[in-house]
């Protein structure tokens, strides 16, 4: 079965197209490298054995995106590519709406003019916003502060739309949570350019040296130690989950979302010193003061993944920390 990953050179992309290639799917993968580097499509190879047909296309171009639908008979569609950086969505409003909204509707209506509806997409647990309780069910309100996750919450809402006019749809919306670690062969993790912006490649940045020191924004949150807690989800977890979507998409005719975490919540400074004891290494940090737009604490309720896709995080802290920095040292 042939199945199109948007986006699949990208960090979690890269890594649920082992795992479909690794369940006997046949992938195409669609991206314009704007985030991702092309040595990836080798490091999926060396893994799995099989190369996956690549297309540098920009999903932004519809008729280079009929193309692709053309040449192949695409069964479902795996739907990663979108700008994500929160910081410079707010610099850049106009760019995130533009690319993350016209990439997805492209995408829609090519898929409905050829019949192909299939979809899993990849959604933020930012939709949240600022929880009232914790952990966080999937029917809990939603709410953005950023033009990121607001263009995540808006194609939501057009998926939802979508499939009450036409129930033929198959859509299963997942809300990740906070995604680290690598894959066990250490061909394949997060390198983002520059100076990172989430937690995880900042610390191994600090840990290898190339940055002086980890700012820990805030230690004033009402959380067990002061500084922000979230749940941090092994990418391999990550993209398991997303096979089991895609199964229940090809078995049902709905539209559901499902929050993919392991219900635990972590703070920055007990990921810190975990980093530290496992990876033998050290990682001197300043206490700051918050980011903006920062929440307290964020932590899945997984249950309802459990249930529908018979989905549960299987790795742990450990696992996360020790495979972020060994795939660096693997990688330098
Ligand atoms: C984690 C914790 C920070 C960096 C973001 C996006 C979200 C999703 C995941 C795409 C927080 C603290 C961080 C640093 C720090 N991305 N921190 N010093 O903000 O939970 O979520 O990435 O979908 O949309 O918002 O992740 O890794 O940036 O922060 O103290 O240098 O680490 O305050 O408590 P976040 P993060």
């Amino acid at each position: 079965m042939q199945v199109l990953v948007t986006g699949g050179m990208g960090y979690i992309g890269s890594h649920t197209v082992v795992e479909l290639l690794e369940n006997n799917y046949e992938v195409i993968i669609i991206d314009n490298l704007v985030n991702s580097k092309i040595d990836v499509l080798d490091k999926i190879e060396k893994i799995t054995g099989k190369r996956p047909d690549f297309y540098p296309y920009d999903l932004c171009d519809k008729e280079l995106l009929k193309k692709v639908f053309m040449q192949h008979k695409i069964e479902a569609v795996i739907h990663f590519a979108g700008l994500k950086a929160v910081g410079e969505s707010v610099q850049k409003p106009l760019l995130y709406y533009h690319n993350n909204l016209i990439s997805t509707l492209n995408l829609l209506e090519v898929m409905k003019e050829i019949d192909c509806k299939k979809l899993v997409f990849s959604s933020s647990a930012t939709v949240y916003g600022s929880p009232k309780e914790l952990p966080i069910k999937e029917d809990f309100p939603l709410s953005t502060t950023n033009p990121y996750g607001s263009t995540k919450l808006f194609i939501e809402y057009m998926l939802k739309d979508l499939y009450q006019s036409d129930p033929t749809w198959s859509i299963a919306i997942l809300r990740y949570f906070n995604p680290i670690g690598a894959h066990p062969s250490y061909l394949l993790g997060e390198n983002p350019n520059g100076i990172p912006n989430n937690l995880m490649p900042y610390i191994v940045k600090v840990a290898s040296k190339e940055l002086d020191h980890l700012n820990i924004f805030g230690s004033d949150y009402p959380t067990k130690d002061g500084t922000g807690v979230r749940d941090y989800i092994h990418v391999v977890d990550l993209a398991k989950g997303h096979i089991k979507a895609l199964e229940k998409v090809l078995s049902t005719n709905k539209v559901d979302c499902y929050n993919l975490g392991t219900g635990i919540g972590y703070s920055v400074l007990e990921m810190v010193e975990l980093f530290k004891k496992v990876n033998q290494v050290d990682v001197p940090y300043q206490i700051v003061e918050r980011r903006a737009g920062d929440i307290a604490e964020c932590y899945a309720d997984p249950t309802y993944a459990q249930k529908e896709l018979g989905f549960t995080a299987e790795k742990n802290l450990e696992d996360m920390v020790r495979d972020s920095y060994q795939y660096f040292l693997h990688n330098q």
